[in-house]
């Protein structure tokens, strides 16, 4: 499948290279097709990895990861061009994060009656949505392998079938997925992703993740 990128920093360039690890092809998009993350990426990512502007990510990609800070993802889908990623697959992987005190722990620019997966989903009404990834450090996104087992991906989208896609990637990257509902479901795991960067601060350990646990 072909996979486009919108975004080179941390959690961009981790899902890129795991996109390639599963065999297919990706394109990561910047502002500059020749910002130095993205071509230092392409560099080590070998023949199925790419980079270019982000309008011309979201043309190639048949599915599409958004891993923009939320204070730049409006300027980037605009880039990008809404017309590229209509009926597509968006997995939305950004946190709307603030930082009011100039230091961590971040706080949500927006949250309990919005969320930024639902803000996606408005700028980009013709997409499927789905939000994916935005609880848990880039570090462990793909094949987390940790000892209790795999850690639960929360999910939430409008699109059953897109959901279902975006669920078996995650799953062939060593998570369980746990499907929350529709894109409102933001609302609730955007928030999860401060509790994880403050569980992180006062532990002094960045190698967690969510799971629920069963009794049946
Ligand atoms: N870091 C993590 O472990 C982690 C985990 C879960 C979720 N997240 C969320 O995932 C998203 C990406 O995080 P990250 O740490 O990988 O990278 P980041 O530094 O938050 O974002 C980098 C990307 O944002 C783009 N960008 C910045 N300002 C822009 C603007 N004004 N207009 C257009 N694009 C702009 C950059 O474009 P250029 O390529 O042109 O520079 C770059 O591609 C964030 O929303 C973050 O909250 C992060």
């Amino acid at each position: 499948m072909k996979i486009g990128v919108l975004g080179t920093g941390d959690v961009g360039q981790k899902l890129g290279s795991g996109f390639v690890s599963l065999g297919h092809d990706v394109e990561m998009g910047s502002r500059d097709a020749h910002n130095k993350n993205l071509k230092a990426w392409v560099a080590a990512n070998g023949e199925h990895a790419s980079g270019g502007t982000f309008a011309e990510a979201a043309k190639f990609g048949e599915v599409v990861v958004l891993a923009t800070s939320w204070s730049g993802t409006e300027n980037a889908l605009k880039l990008a061009g809404p017309e590229n990623l209509a009926g597509k697959i968006v997995v939305d992987a950004t946190n709307p994060l603030i930082f009011p005190g100039g230091a961590p722990p971040p706080q949500l620019a927006l949250g309990w009656n919005d969320s930024a997966g639902e803000q996606v989903q408005r700028w980009l009404p013709a997409a499927k949505v789905v939000k994916c990834f935005n609880t848990v450090g880039n570090a462990l996104m793909v094949h987390p392998e940790l000892p209790g087992g795999p850690p639960d991906m929360f999910i939430a989208g409008n699109d059953e079938a897109a959901k279902n896609v975006v669920a078996g990637f995650v799953k062939q990257f060593g998570w369980s997925v746990v499907d929350v509902g529709s894109i409102e479901g933001a609302r609730l795991l955007e928030p999860l992703s401060i509790l994880w960067v403050v569980y992180g601060m006062r532990n002094h350990s960045w190698e967690h993740a969510f799971k629920i646990l069963h009794k049946t």
